[in-house]
This record gives structure tokens, sequence and C-alpha cells, in this order.
């Protein structure tokens, strides 16, 4: 069979391009203490000679995945008190690596099957790095099977497909469903979405997030999580897009405090663009992505509220120790232009166990204020 055609040509190359900037800030923060990840390096080019990312960024990445670490812990403990495992769903997964971090921890046996998604240029590379490191296919077992012209690849449990997420899913995504389906309507899902659905027009993500919800409405249960940008029409908001059109990365923010203090032009022109982040002004806006689908429930929380209120104050006590953090004025204006988002999808009879889903903030301690 013939790859899938690429979509929107060379015009969504720096979409394509922003996984690697997450894929090195993962590099810097596994690299530094901040987290634990020993496979970030293999699906970064020379990966030992790439410079470590400023404190600001490490520190974000930081709250970012042990965040939603903690949400994919909880929602395969939930599944396995109700006598199942569970299948996570990754859309615009690119370089990362929590597939792998599952599958050599305690909730491996937890899981029945993960599945990500990216454009296929992206899927072919990390189908390549799969089948060039040994560390990552002897997790992945056998068979392991490499289609569609290299762009997608198939194991046991973990499985890779190529698709633009912005076409219509009953096309792009008939292939998750396609019997036997990799897919299982019936398995309790969690849908994460880790900074991608930004990228599309809201009507495009809507309507992804539509598919999934109609897939597990009758028999299923499904979670989504979703990690992005909001906010951005504010005047820090503003710098932070200005900053992504001329290809800089977050440390210009340290040093740019409005638009007008931004580089004008730049040779690393990136045009990349956010619609996604339109409808969302607030945080508190950000539930009403879920809500306005029917999904039954839905929260939302910043960064920069989860720092400060749920991260366990050891983790935080930890990684204070790592870097010197000058800026944490500039660290909180960033977070709080980054939140997570969780929904929750269930038939009426199916709420019990499910409703413990979600962060729990930690105890108040006097030393915090
Ligand atoms: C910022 S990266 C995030 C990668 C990964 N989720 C993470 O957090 O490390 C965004 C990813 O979404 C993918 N992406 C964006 N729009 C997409 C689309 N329409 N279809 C498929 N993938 C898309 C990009 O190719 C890229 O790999």
């Amino acid at each position: 069979m013939l790859p899938p055609p690429p979509s929107h040509q060379g015009g969504d190359a720096p979409i394509r391009l922003t996984d690697n900037d997450a894929a090195l800030a993962k590099l810097s923060a596994a690299r530094l203490g901040y987290l634990s990840d020993p496979f970030i390096k293999h699906f970064v080019p020379r990966a030992s000679f790439q410079p470590s990312r400023p404190p600001l960024i490490n520190i974000g990445t930081f709250v970012r995945t042990v965040t939603i670490d903690d949400l994919v812990e909880q929602w395969i403990k939930l599944s396995n008190k109700e006598g199942k495992r569970c299948q996570i769903v990754s859309l615009g997964a690119g370089s990362d690596t929590r597939f792998w971090r599952l599958a050599t921890g305690p909730q491996n046996d937890g899981l029945s099957t993960y599945i990500e998604v990216d454009f296929p240029e992206n899927t072919m590379k990390k189908a390549m790095a799969i089948k060039k490191s040994k560390d990552l296919s002897v997790i992945l077992g056998s068979p392991i099977d490499v289609k569609l012209g290299g762009t997608a690849l198939s194991s046991p449990r973990y499985q890779l497909f190529p698709a633009d997420l912005r076409q219509d899913p009953n096309i792009s995504l008939k292939s998750l469903t396609t019997a036997p389906p990799p897919l299982n309507p019936s398995l309790p899902t969690l849908l994460i979405c880790e900074c991608v659905l930004v990228y599309m027009q809201p009507e495009e993500s809507n309507c992804l997030l539509q598919w999934f919800q109609s897939y597990f409405a009758s028999t299923g249960v499904l979670g989504t999580i979703v990690y992005e940008m909001f906010g951005l029409g504010d005047s820090f908001g503003r710098v932070m897009v200005s900053n992504l059109k001329v290809g800089e990365t977050f440390e210009v923010l340290i040093s740019a405090r409005s638009p007008d203090e931004l580089p004008r032009s730049s040779s690393k022109a990136r045009n990349v663009s956010l619609p996604g982040a339109d409808p969302f002004p607030s945080y508190q806006s950000l539930p009403s992505r879920f809500l306005n689908l029917g999904y039954t429930t839905a929260r939302a929380l910043t960064l920069k509220e989860i720092r400060r209120s749920y991260v366990e104050p050891e983790e935080l006590d930890r990684i204070s120790k790592l870097e010197m953090l000058d800026e944490i004025e500039e660290l909180d204006l960033v977070l709080e232009h980054y939140a997570i988002t969780w929904g929750l999808s269930l038939t009426s009879s199916s709420m019990g166990t499910w409703s413990e889903w979600g962060l729990v903030k930690r105890e108040w301690n006097a030393q915090d204020d």
C-alpha cells in the first residue's frame, strides 16, 4: 500500500518542527535531573551535543510533564479498579516517550494499547528512530511491523499512525477503526493532546474530539487531557505569539517584556500560528472546550497554579536546587499562559469510580506563603 499523501505540503513544516522544541526541552529537563526520561535521547539527533535549555523552560517542562504523568497514572489505576486495562491515544505525539516510560514502570500491566498519531513526516522519523534503537524496540516486543512506506509502525501494544488531524476523522483516522480495530471501543480510553490542538482551527479540533467522543459514547469511558497556551490576547500573550512567529523560543521572553522589544524579523521565521487559542481568553473558559461537546465534566488549571498548589513540595524543593532561577516573575507570566484541561465523557451508569479522576490540591502548609 502507498503511504498517505503528505497534507498541506511544505506549509506544515513549521508546525511539524515544533516537535523539535518539545523534544529538546524534554532532553534538557531529563539531563539536568528535573525528569527521569532515559528514552528521549533516542529521538534527538546528536543528543549529547544539544545545549541545555534555560531554567524557565526546564521548570515549565517539569510541571507539564509530571502533571500529565499524574493524570495518566490515575487513569490506569482507575481502569484497573474497574477490572480493566486501559488504552491511551496520543494525538500529535511527536517524539514523546510516555509509552516507553509507562512500559518500563510500575503501571505497565495496566496498559492494554498505546496509540500515537502525528503527521506522516514525523511518524516516519519516529518509526526509524524506534527501529534503530535496541533500547526502544526491545520494549515494544515482537513482531514490530513498519508499514505505509515507513510512516506507520505496529507492535503488540504500541501503534504509530500517520494522519493530518485537521482532516475529517472518518477518513484520517479510519485505520484506527478498521477490523480488527486498533482502537477498542469498550476499553477506558485516555486521549492525550499535548500541545497540538492549538495549531488547528477550533472547528477542526472540535470535530476531532467529537469523533472520539462518539466512538466511545455507547460502551466506553473517555478521558481527555489538553495541554496548551491560552489567553494570548493580553500583552504578554502577544509577546508569546510574536515570539513563535519570529522563530525564537521562550528564552526571548526573559528579556522581552512587550511585543515591541522582540526582534522584528528573523531568517528563522517560522510563521506558526495558534488559531486554537482564540476561543480561550482565560483559564475559566477552557473547560467549555469539553462541556460544549457534551463531556460529563471538565476542569482546567494553569501551570502557575499547578506549580504553586498541586506539585509535591518535596519535588519543588528538589528541583529548586538544580539550577538558579532569578526570573520568578517571568516564570509566573509564562506559566499562567499555559494550562492543563481535563475532561471526562461517561455514560450515566459509569460515573462512580471515574469521578475521582483529576488533580488533587496538596495540603496547605504554613511555609507555602
Ligand atoms: C509542540 S509538538 C508536541 C509534541 C508532543 N505532543 C509533546 O508534547 O512532546 C506538536 C506536535 O503536534 C503535531 N501536529 C500538529 N498539528 C498536527 C496535525 N494537524 N496533524 C498531525 N499532527 C499534528 C506536530 O507535528 C508535532 O509533532
